[in-house]
């Protein structure tokens, strides 16, 4: 077999890799498979590009694997799990970069005509404002940039210009690239456009706002494929495309918003003020009154939030899940699209804890079993178990699908305070007749809910 042979074969199989990938991430049980492939499949892709018989220098090659793996390693390992979204804002960012850079190089070597100009501009418009978009996004979610939206007077017309004359910029050296003094200006007002394209969106947006960069930094290397004439490059990047912007369509979806509500709504800052103002009583209890409540339950259903990862409750989870389940309890996990702060948050975390794959319901399954069940365990959710987003058209969240949980027979909800969730309002459920609280930290409340049950004895 030649090494155009090789070559041709590894990137078929690395394409048919990512295909599959994307196929088993979409379910719990396959998803270790897929990532499995989609880490196999990138193996063939850079081992089918090493063979190719334009690479200039192996030495340069190695030296940037050992620069990129001295730093991604270290990323990997020590990063924690509550910190997944600016991660993939940082890879996005440099992904886009990579994307830019190349487009230049290319641009500035060959100064191409016609099809593959306007790719190269395209490659470029869309490298360079991910790179600086994700690298605020970045920066939003690290708290380094204020994460509050930045709003000023006719911020709409003055992104929508300075986009236009970029657009503009690109369009002039697609029908005369010899213009080259040209095109440091297209990619300043690209890279300027990043910037502003972010600022007025909130820091709690930002995962959102991801998933979308995510889709134009794909796009960004589909172009790019065109532009070098490599197949899989189109085929990976249209895959990225695509799939980051479905997750945003999916995103939106979950939340009840539209694009322009996420991309111009400030979203989540207003109303913060007004729900600390709410002083009404709620009912508390210990872990010792949740022990016993539990234990005499048939059907215990856990709705993990965003303060489960925050606490990093799952392994505790987990232990009161094996103590209800051994008393013959029925435990089940509902889990809702947009719980957490990324998507597939709880199901990560909850695999994680070795939680089986079948007792995570996912909201449309599990809703109608809400009025069966006994108890209704909510740790650190807030606004996806919200009853305003169904009853209440005046709230900022009302057409958000929730999970039906003020529909169980008992409430109980793990949080620290009756401080508001990511979209800053008031929760109607912890008001409720049915609705117990029990304040304090996830893991150490659940610490305490499961040494209580472990000394009771079920007879
Ligand atoms: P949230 O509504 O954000 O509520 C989380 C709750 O966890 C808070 O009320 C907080 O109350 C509590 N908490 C924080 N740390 C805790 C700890 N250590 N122990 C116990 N509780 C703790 O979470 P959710 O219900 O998961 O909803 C997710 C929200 O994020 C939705 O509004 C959704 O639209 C939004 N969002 C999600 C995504 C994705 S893809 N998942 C993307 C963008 C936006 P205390 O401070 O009182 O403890």
């Amino acid at each position: 077999m030649s090494t155009e042979h090789v070559f041709q074969f590894s990137y078929l199989a690395a394409a048919a890799l990512f295909i599959f990938s994307l196929k088993w991430m979409s379910a719990p049980a396959t998803a270790r498979r897929g990532v499995l492939a989609g880490e196999i499949g990138m193996l063939l892709a850079i081992v089918g590009t090493l063979l190719r018989h334009d690479v200039v220098s192996y030495q340069g090659i190695f030296i940037a694997f050992l620069i990129g793996s001295a730093v991604g390693v270290p990323l990997a390992y020590l990063m924690p799990m509550t910190a997944v979204p600016q991660r993939t804002a940082l890879s996005h960012a440099f992904g886009a970069l990579a994307a830019a850079l190349i487009g230049t190089a290319e641009y500035y070597q060959h100064q191409p005509h016609g099809f593959v100009m306007g790719a190269i501009v395209f490659e470029t418009l869309l490298g360079f404002l991910t790179f600086t978009g994700s690298l605020m996004a970045f920066g939003k979610l690290q708290e380094i940039v204020p994460t509050r939206p930045i709003v000023y007077r006719n911020q709409n017309v003055l992104n929508l210009a300075l986009f236009g004359a970029a657009v503009a910029a690109g369009v002039m050296l697609i029908m005369h690239p010899e213009r080259t003094w040209l095109f440091p200006i297209f990619a300043l007002f690209a890279l300027i456009f990043g910037v502003l394209l972010i600022l007025p969106i909130g820091g709690a947006d930002m995962p959102t706002v991801i998933a979308l960069l995510n889709s134009y930094a794909g796009l960004a290397a589909a172009a790019m494929g065109f532009v070098l004439d490599n197949k899989l490059l189109i085929i990976a990047g249209t895959l990225d495309g695509s799939s980051g912007f479905i997750l945003s369509i999916i995103m939106c979806r979950a939340m009840n918003r539209s694009f322009t509500n996420v991309l111009f709504g400030a979203f989540g800052q207003v109303q913060k003020a007004a729900a600390h103002a709410e002083q009404r009583p709620v009912r508390s209890i210990t872990p010792e009154d949740a022990a016993s409540i539990l234990d005499m339950a048939r059907l215990v259903i856990i709705v993990p939030g965003y303060g489960m990862a925050v606490a990093q409750a799952q392994h505790k989870l987990r232990e009161l899940y094996d103590l209800l389940t051994k008393r013959g309890i029925d435990v089940r996990f509902a889990i809702h699209p947009v719980a957490g702060r990324m998507p597939g948050h709880m199901n990560v975390l909850l695999a994680e804890a070795d939680i089986p794959y079948d007792k995570l319901y996912e909201m449309d399954y599990i809703n109608s079993d809400f009025a069966q069940a006994d108890v209704a365990l909510v740790v650190g959710a807030n606004d996806v178990t919200n009853p305003a987003a169904r009853n209440d058209p005046k709230s900022p969240i009302y057409g958000m699908p929730i999970l039906n949980v003020d529909k169980a027979h008992t409430v109980m909800v793990i949080k620290r305070s009756m401080s508001p969730g990511f979209a800053g309002i008031d929760n109607e459920l912890y008001y409720m007749d049915k609705t117990m609280m029990l304040f304090g930290d996830a893991r150490a409340v659940l610490g305490n809910v499961v040494k209580e049950l472990g000394a009771t004895v079920k007879v």
